[in-house]
């Protein structure tokens, strides 16, 4: 399928579709910003090498998935931003390895809590969705509009790829705000400072309260 939607130029922007050769490239781009700076990652902090391996495995499938696709800057010729999509069939299993990094079984009860928290095929009557994963916009390039437009081309791809229902975990303002522009309903709401681990015991107390 041609995602004519999606690739093409924009700005000083080339958007196109994350290939296997591409893969070493975006999880570095990842590792250098979205690691970094998504709320949940930076309340954490401590990006230990572990730690960065369980992001990557978890990724990786996604980029597999081959809905991925990036903003390159002309300019400089580097990655600017990435929107990773992927889709989640009723049967759908990740099938991740076990995690590596304390952290990340910290954080994983959270993550699992807020996307079990809807039932997305009962509640549209649907068989699949596509799942907005990740949205990231390097500092170097934030506030110029680049997060709206790597959101506007998405929709418009997972509509042409024929999906009638799209998620989307907002865990940032600005993020939320480009939700908005979209007309994404909120079907749930988790708090940060609320999260605990699977003792019970809370892992980001120090999050801000309206995170
Ligand atoms: C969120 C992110 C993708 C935004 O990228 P961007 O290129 O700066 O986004 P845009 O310039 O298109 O637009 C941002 C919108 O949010 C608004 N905004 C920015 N900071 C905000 C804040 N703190 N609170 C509320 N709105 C904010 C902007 O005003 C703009 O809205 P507008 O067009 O109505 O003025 C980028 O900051 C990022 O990658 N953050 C870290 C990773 C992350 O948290 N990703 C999202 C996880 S779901």
């Amino acid at each position: 399928m041609q995602p004519f939607t999606v690739f093409g130029m924009w700005k000083n922007f080339n958007f196109q579709l994350v290939q296997e050769t591409h893969f070493s490239q975006v999880l570095l781009f990842l590792k250098e910003t979205f690691y970094k700076d998504e709320p949940i990652k930076g309340i954490m902090g401590n990006m230990t090498k572990d730690r960065v391996t369980d992001l990557d495995n978890r990724i990786l499938p996604r980029l597999k998935d081959g809905k991925t696709f990036m903003a390159v800057d002309q300019e400089s010729g580097k990655i600017a931003g990435v929107m990773i999509i992927a889709a989640c069939p009723k049967d759908k299993d990740w099938n991740l390895p076990p995690a590596l990094s304390p952290m990340t079984s910290k954080v994983t009860p959270f993550l699992v809590e807020l996307e079990g928290s809807v039932d997305m095929y009962n509640r549209y009557g649907v068989d699949t969705y596509a799942d907005i994963f990740i949205l990231s916009v390097s500092q170097d390039f934030t506030g110029h509009g680049l997060g709206t437009e790597l959101l506007r081309r998405a929709i418009s791809w997972i509509s042409e790829m024929g999906y009638q229902v799209v998620q989307a975990a907002f865990t940032n303002p600005a993020s939320r705000r480009i939700g908005e522009k979209f007309g994404f309903v909120e079907v749930s709401r988790r708090y940060l400072v609320d999260a605990k681990d699977d003792k019970g015991n809370k892992t980001m107390p120090n999050a801000d309260k309206d995170q």
